[in-house]
């Protein structure tokens, strides 16, 4: 008889079997690991039956919520109809999804190769740069993630998330992090800086040609770092001089998630040349995108197979996502809902110095803890995230220090939602603020 319940075990049991048989580096948010039983809409239930309000879906991953019934409910008709059909067969959700995502895609953007997660759609897509352009550099950021496998945590910027020897070719530009701007300048008399680096980062540590610069419009695990409006259009157009083409990394910030119509890339109008995207486009299933033109896809040529990949169940959730977001009105939901949250969080940076930064766009707000001086403070934040918690409310945390939260509500989160989660975190910062050091 199978276990009628997904927490027969007790939390505790859960918590000690984790220790024991899971890699050690999982669930380490809280103190003591919260076990999550069931999820429905905006809320997510706990072992000892607490409600949470969820302000990080999973990590910016169940973007309409838990179990949403439109998108569950084609994801099990498609599993009793053909759950699998590899790539060597045409199977239909996957085609229909190729073709919507065509029209949806900026600019040019047109042929999908589908995988199963955001590290793959990064492997895709370098792979194709490497092969359309015939050059191997490739330009990253300082503070990004792309992705766990070698390649993907070589091109990460952030120690902790990168292990063993980094794979060749792949170069670091300073992250046009303003609020700790890497040259010590302030926007707008920096001159974009760090933007015009990438010239002379292409001329001293290539040959001087590079196969792509690859860059999440906001960096997600870096702490939702948001670059100046003219940055993607100045380092962009330099790279293009030197032979390479844009990667854009869509798997945090696609989906309507930044309250554009569906991209967070067209907050600063430039087209990429090959796109990827994962977490919030099938609520929850395993999917990983990589789209680019025509021309650049003909560049992949050898034989290709991804098992699990275009799979018809992870395909079938994410036209079902699509159709919710635009019939919804969704990316829209996620600008006013997001600009009343940014009002709120900086009302209360004005109130708690132990907040110094503020930054993000749409439902992507990343709230910046520290100490004196800008000293970042990840003790701060770590009282917070309990406090938080304590009160039912699940937020994330990033940054290359781990002091910044990570607030991402579901798009179709509601004023009154915004509202209790401001509430919440006003209380909880009213609870760390005393520790704040000079
Ligand atoms: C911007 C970005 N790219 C790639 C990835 C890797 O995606 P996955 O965990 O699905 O492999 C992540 C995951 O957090 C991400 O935030």
């Amino acid at each position: 008889m199978l276990s009628q319940h997904p927490a027969a075990d007790t939390a505790e049991n859960l918590r000690r079997k984790q220790r024991e048989y899971l890699f050690p580096n999982l669930a380490t948010l809280y103190e003591e690991p919260l076990v999550l039983v069931r999820g429905e809409g905006k809320y997510v239930w706990d072992a000892e039956g607490r409600q949470y309000l969820d302000a990080f879906g999973g990590i910016l991953t169940v973007g309409l919520g838990h179990c949403h019934p439109e998108v569950t409910g084609r994801a099990v008709r498609q599993m009793q109809t053909l759950q699998h059909a590899s790539t060597l067969y045409i199977n239909e959700p996957q085609v229909l999804l190729a073709e919507k995502l065509a029209h949806l895609a900026p600019g040019r953007l047109k042929r999908s190769f589908f995988t199963n997660s955001g590290t793959e759609a990064n492997e895709t897509a370098m792979v194709v740069a490497r092969l359309y352009t015939g050059c191997d550099d490739v330009i990253v950021l300082r503070h990004s993630y792309h992705g766990r496998s070698m390649l993907t945590m070589s091109m990460g910027g952030t120690h902790s998330y990168r292990a063993a020897a980094p794979v060749p070719g792949i170069h670091h530009l300073a992250s046009p992090y303003c609020y700790r701007c890497p040259f010590g300048l302030t926007y707008p008399a920096c001159d974009l800086r760090c933007a015009k680096d990438v010239e002379e980062l292409i001329q001293t540590a290539t040959c001087g040609r590079v196969a792509a610069f690859v860059a999440e419009p906001i960096q997600g695990v870096g702490g939702f770092i948001t670059p100046p409006p003219e940055y993607f259009k100045e380092v962009v157009s330099i790279v293009r001089r030197y032979g390479g083409i844009f990667i854009c990394d869509e798997v945090q910030t696609g989906w309507g998630r930044t309250g554009t119509y569906l991209w967070g890339i067209e907050h600063w109008g430039v087209e990429p040349d090959v796109m990827t995207s994962a977490k919030g486009m099938a609520n929850g299933l395993p999917i990983g995108w990589t789209i680019t033109t025509d021309e650049i896809a003909q560049s992949f040529k050898h034989a290709t197979i991804s098992t699990f990949g275009g799979n018809p169940v992870s395909t079938a959730a994410a036209l079902g996502v699509i159709e919710v977001i635009l019939e919804e009105g969704l990316a829209e939901n996620a600008a006013a809902c997001g600009r009343l949250l940014m009002d709120g969080l900086k009302d209360l940076q004005d109130r708690y110095p132990c907040v110094g930064d503020v930054r993000g766009k749409g439902l992507m707000i990343g709230v910046e803890f520290v100490h004196g001086g800008k000293r970042p403070a990840p003790d701060l934040l770590g009282r917070w995230l309990e406090a938080t918690r304590k009160r039912g409310l699940l937020i994330g945390k990033g940054g290359l220090y781990g002091n910044v939260a990570r607030v991402a509500p579901h798009l179709n989160v509601t004023r009154g939602d915004v509202e209790e989660m401001l509430r919440i975190m006003g209380e909880a910062l009213a609870e760390v603020q005393p520790y704040m050091e000079e």
